[in-house]
């Protein structure tokens, strides 16, 4: 009776034993620290439990034991609930057994994907984010960073085997390539994988010029050992980007300057936030949990999370009145429950268990001093949004995105033999220029202005070819559209204001009117081309600015620095509205074309204006055609340039200079001279033969009259025979005033042309 008495006594006085157990490998170094944050979650729960008659009771095993021994000795524990096993490996088979003696498990670092799969592991449950949002949170980091092109190298094993598959299958899915997948064997205590085993790797690497490598390695001595090697092979620099998982970002002996720059994404496991602040505190200055001095290990704080969790809904149970030895509830409980915990809100998927709220921290190696990697981001896998606090620091200690690609340079070579042979059409358009200015009595058809606008527009073209042939940088990105544009605009200008003006001219010709190209007129025309042109280039440059980029090329896996803009409609419009001036030029030029053939200067305009076409319509379709060419895309533009530019200049000049030069020029020369002056003489004159002028257009358009004109006038033709043949032709109806407002128009032979055509008056 007293025994009985007591043992009721005992019963209400002593607390009822309530077991969690804890199984993660024992022999890691961070060992410790995961256990020592369990029992901090146990101790700061247990005075609630007490109030309840319960007391938390840990038991662990290893699980550096074979995986369905120690899942065995751990259900034969008794226990309520597993914080564990802590990886996919393990989880993988002790959970088909925890899941069939209905033990609910939280496992804090197991990311396997194969865990979701509720029919074979009904009771698993995790607080870290499975390897999916992993995946995610990387591709939306590369596509951040406009990468589309990856390569992956995992340990082989299951953590790193069950990421690299979850990554290919997700980079599919979203627009990114992943060229190859390399495995190495992981470290296994002081078996380390051969360097034969990582050069078959980087082998590889190189052959599929691999630029961002993901390393999908399950601990932070693989990756270590990895980047030795990557460094040895020349993988570790400038220009190459390794991103790590959680398995690595638990790096601690980082202290490689070569490795200074490496990224990593890790689940969000608290930092900034108070309470990681509080745990961190304890179970870093403990000399229990941290014997080693470590720096505190990210786990701890979802080992913390994970018996938060799972002593939370003990609670609930208990509170709620349902039964806590059926394991049943527990789970449920555990699943409908959230709350804030140290690595941010904690939920559980109602089918899966997995983690609901998963946010990653982008890591960057940034301090070698402390060898550990630093939060500089956070990136939201369900959004896919990306947002970086601090820059980026890559490989090579630089701020500068690398490419994603293989960058190869233009041809020294090519470029030097493309500057050479621009440099001869400069000294050429040069030469042209020194014989117009020492000549310039002899140019007396062009006016000055003519001339030296040409001559202006074609060291302009030239200049943007200069521009175009160093490695890009983004001014010489911009000056390149300004330069060409505005020499394009000089030069097109001033051929349009003559061809328009010979357009009025027949346009007007029968009623007479005097059309005058001016230096204003001139200015006007060229400076409202170069008005407009300056307008678009000013609002390309503000709001689109071409911008230096790696742009991938016919040659897989290599790029190429060119100049890009965000939209490529700037380019479309800086060459389409060019071609749409041409059109109309050489709309102008042929409907005048009856006019121009008379006329020593219209024809080389007109010659001048198809060419520009002609070179727009080849050169144009095949830079659009082979833009993964940009070797040859910038042969053609050079080409294109010079061909038009040159060929402009050769066309308008070149028969008067060479006259200069081999000497034939002195009979045209023997014309007056003394005319220079003779705008407005040329006006007077052109005023008192309006008469001429009459007959004259309507003889153009009836051959009889033009007949009558001929037999008239044979004293004339006589006399123009003896003379220069080329710039009279008295059936012509602009004849006369074609250069009445030039500097230098050839008056005399209109006035004489005026007295050899008097009989035609009669
Ligand atoms: C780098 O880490 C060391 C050791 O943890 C620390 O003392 C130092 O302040 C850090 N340097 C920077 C720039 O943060």
């Amino acid at each position: 009776m007293i025994f009985s008495l007591l043992l009721i006594l005992g019963g209400v006085l002593s607390l009822e034993e309530l077991r969690l157990g804890f199984m993660a490998p024992q022999g890691d170094p961070e060992y410790t620290q995961y256990e020592g944050a369990a029992l901090i979650a146990i101790q700061e729960l247990q005075p609630q439990f007490t109030q309840l008659n319960y007391e938390i009771k840990m038991v662990n095993v290893s699980s550096d034991l074979d995986a369905v021994i120690a899942a065995i000795e751990m259900k034969d524990l008794n226990v309520s609930g597993v914080v564990g096993p802590a990886y996919t490996g393990d989880s993988s088979v002790s959970c088909l057994i925890f899941g069939s003696y209905k033990v609910p498990s939280v496992s804090f670092y197991a990311t396997g994907t194969e865990l979701s799969d509720s029919g074979k592991y009904p009771y698993f449950n995790r607080v870290m984010p499975d390897d999916l949002l992993q995946v995610r949170a990387i591709l939306a980091l590369a596509k951040h960073l406009g990468w589309e092109r990856i390569s992956c190298v995992h340990t082989n094993e299951d953590y790193g085997i069950g990421g690299a598959n979850i990554l290919v299958r997700e980079a599919n899915n979203n627009a990114v390539t992943v060229n190859t997948i390399q495995s190495v064997d992981p470290i296994d205590g002081d078996v380390v994988p051969s360097d034969e085993a990582y050069d078959r790797v980087f082998n590889n690497l190189e052959a599929a010029k691999a630029r961002v490598i993901v390393a999908y390695a399950i601990f932070p001595n693989d990756c270590t050992n990895l980047w030795t090697h990557a460094k040895r092979r020349g993988f570790l620099g400038e220009g190459f980007t390794w991103i790590v998982t959680d398995g690595c970002a638990e790096l601690t002996n980082g202290n490689n300057e070569d490795f200074k720059g490496v990224l990593a994404v890790f689940p969000n496991y608290g930092l900034g936030g108070e309470k990681l602040k509080a745990l961190e505190n304890q179970i870093v200055n403990s000399n229990v949990y941290n014997a080693d001095g470590n720096s505190y290990f990210k786990g701890a704080s979802f080992s913390y999370d994970a018996t938060y969790s799972l002593l939370l809904s003990f609670l609930k149970v208990i509170n709620g009145g349902l039964n806590i030895w059926d394991t049943k509830n527990i789970l449920d409980t555990l699943r409908s429950n959230e709350f804030e915990g140290v690595t941010g809100k904690v939920g559980f998927d109602a089918e899966t268990g997995d983690r609901l709220y998963g946010v990653f921290s982008l890591l960057n190696l940034i301090n070698i001093t402390k060898g550990s990697f630093d939060k500089i981001g956070e990136i939201n896998p369900q959004t896919w949004e990306v947002n970086i606090s601090t820059p980026i620091t890559f490989l090579g200690d630089t701020h500068h995105v690398p490419s994603d690609y293989e960058v190869v340079e233009y041809s020294i070579v090519l470029n030097a033999v493309l500057g050479a042979i621009t440099g001869v059409c400069v000294l050429f358009v040069l030469f042209i220029c020194v014989v117009i200015v020492s000549q310039w009595r002899k140019f007396r058809y062009s006016s000055p202005l003519f001339c030296i606008l040409i001559i202006l527009g074609a060291l302009l073209g030239y200049a943007s070819i200069f521009v175009l042939l160093p490695s890009p940088t983004q001014n010489l990105c911009s000056s390149f559209p300004w330069l060409l544009g505005i020499g394009y605009v000089i030069m097109f200008g001033t051929l349009f204001t003559k061809t328009w003006r010979t357009w009025r001219l027949f346009a007007n010709a029968r009623k007479f009117k005097i059309i005058r190209i001016s230096n204003k007129m001139m200015f006007t025309v060229v400076g409202s081309f170069v008005l407009l042109e300056s307008v678009f280039m000013i609002l390309w440059t503000t709001v689109d600015r071409p911008e230096v980029l790696a742009e991938p090329i016919y040659k897989s896996g290599q790029a190429q620095l060119q100049c890009s803009s965000d939209s490529m409609a700037w380019w479309f419009v800086f060459v389409f509205y060019k071609v749409f001036y041409v059109v109309i030029g050489v709309f102008l030029a042929f409907k005048t074309r009856d006019v121009v053939d008379s006329l020593n200067e219209s024809k080389p305009i007109t010659l001048s204006l198809y060419n520009l076409t002609f070179v727009m319509l080849i050169a144009i379709p095949l830079g659009f055609i082979l833009r993964d060419y940009p070797t040859a895309v910038m042969v053609i533009e050079v080409v294109a340039i010079l061909l038009s530019f040159t060929a402009t200049v050769g066309l308008l000049f070149l028969p008067k200079v060479w006259k200069i030069v081999s000497g034939q020029q002195h009979s045209m020369d023997s014309h007056g001279s003394s005319d220079s002056m003779g705008r407005n003489s040329s006006a007077r004159s052109y005023n008192g033969t309006t008469t001429d002028m009459k007959m004259e257009s309507m003889g153009r358009k009836s051959g009889q009259a033009v007949s009558v004109s001929v037999s008239n006038t044979q004293q004339q033709q006589q006399t123009q025979q003896s003379q220069e043949p080329t710039y009279v032709s008295t059936n012509d109806p602009t004849l006369g005033i074609v250069y009445n407002g030039g500097e230098s128009l050839p008056t005399s032979s209109i006035v004489r042309q005026q007295k050899s055509q008097n009989p035609l008056n009669v």
